[in-house]
């Protein structure tokens, strides 16, 4: 098996060979003078695995093409079976048509993926697993739950209370809270389609005093966080942390949260950060063994 790096994330690739025990597969990635991706893979691979490690992350588009080109390359290369590994599949938050004239975005990366003959996609945490139904391909969708759970349990973090920001994470964090044997309770949160204006409609717990973990699949904006810790300030609770799965690390939203009442926020490294951020109250968590493991099994 060969594992080739795109430019989204080298660091989480280097983790996954050095935990498999092999080098990085040789892989060039530049530019031509008009913009356009160029790849060229240095290796032998006839009748071998190879492996593409490459998130969506920002810059998105970029990223897509350069993995697209990079499969193509593998394939002409006699790759036996190629298994995408893309922490964060960007596009998958666009499921569904929600608003007339939009398309249906999630669909169409899987189409073109497909179009590929990709053998194999191993992806973590879902915005929406239903998505899994566009692939026609081997899929396998596992999530960083269990490595923040094992994570909470050795640094014996102290929380009493799982918050899911909305109805659509309920089933997130009723694992997690399950994991952690805490009570779970969910906050009516209402995003308006145009603006992206968060609203938090209500909360039915007691919270004064509580030691709260917020779980999310990821934080853009941060407007959801943020705006969930300073109602969970007012209503008295004591510490707010919070786990997302995926940082987009959009420029400016680290300083939000750190300026916020947030105490802590926890992220895996599914997307490498393209900032230089220097917070004490963000904590990477790898995902590079869980993928590791994956992997030997394919
Ligand atoms: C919403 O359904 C997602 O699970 C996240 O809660 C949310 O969209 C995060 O985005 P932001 O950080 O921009 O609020």
């Amino acid at each position: 098996m060969k594992i080739f790096a795109g430019s989204s994330n080298p660091k989480l690739a280097k983790k996954i060979a050095k935990q498999l025990g092999i080098k990085l597969g040789r892989i060039e990635l530049s530019r031509f003078a008009n913009g356009e991706a160029r790849v060229r893979i240095r290796e032998k691979i006839i009748k071998e695995k190879a492996v593409i490690v490459q998130s969506f992350s920002y810059p998105p588009d970029e990223h897509l093409i350069e993995f697209f080109l990079i499969a193509d390359a593998l394939k002409r290369l006699g790759a036996k079976k190629i298994i995408a590994v893309i922490p964060w599949l960007g596009y998958c938050v666009q499921d569904k048509v929600f608003l007339p004239g939009e398309p249906l975005s999630a669909k169409v990366i899987a189409q073109i993926i497909q179009s590929l003959k990709i053998d194999r996609l191993i992806t973590l945490d879902l915005h929406n697993e239903t998505i899994t139904g566009f692939f026609d391909l081997v899929f396998n969708h596992l999530s960083a739950l269990p490595v923040f759970i094992n994570f909470f349990k050795q640094k014996q973090l102290r929380i009493n209370l799982v918050i899911s920001p909305d109805a659509g994470g309920i089933k997130r964090a009723a694992k997690l809270a399950k994991g952690l044997n805490l009570a779970m309770t969910v906050i009516n949160k209402e995003r308006d389609l145009i603006t992206g204006k968060v609203s938090i409609l209500g909360f039915n717990s007691n919270l004064k005093a509580k030691r709260v973990l917020i779980v999310d699949d990821f934080i853009s904006t941060g407007g959801t966080l943020i705006k969930i810790s300073h109602f969970l300030k007012k209503a008295g609770v004591k510490k707010i942390y919070a786990a997302t799965i995926h940082h987009f690390y959009i420029k400016g939203v680290q300083e939000k949260i750190d300026k916020s009442p947030i105490d802590k926020i926890f992220v895996s490294d599914t997307i490498n950060s393209p900032l230089k951020l220097n917070s004490k109250k963000l904590k990477i968590i790898s995902v590079s063994n869980l993928l590791a493991k994956e992997l030997k099994n394919c």
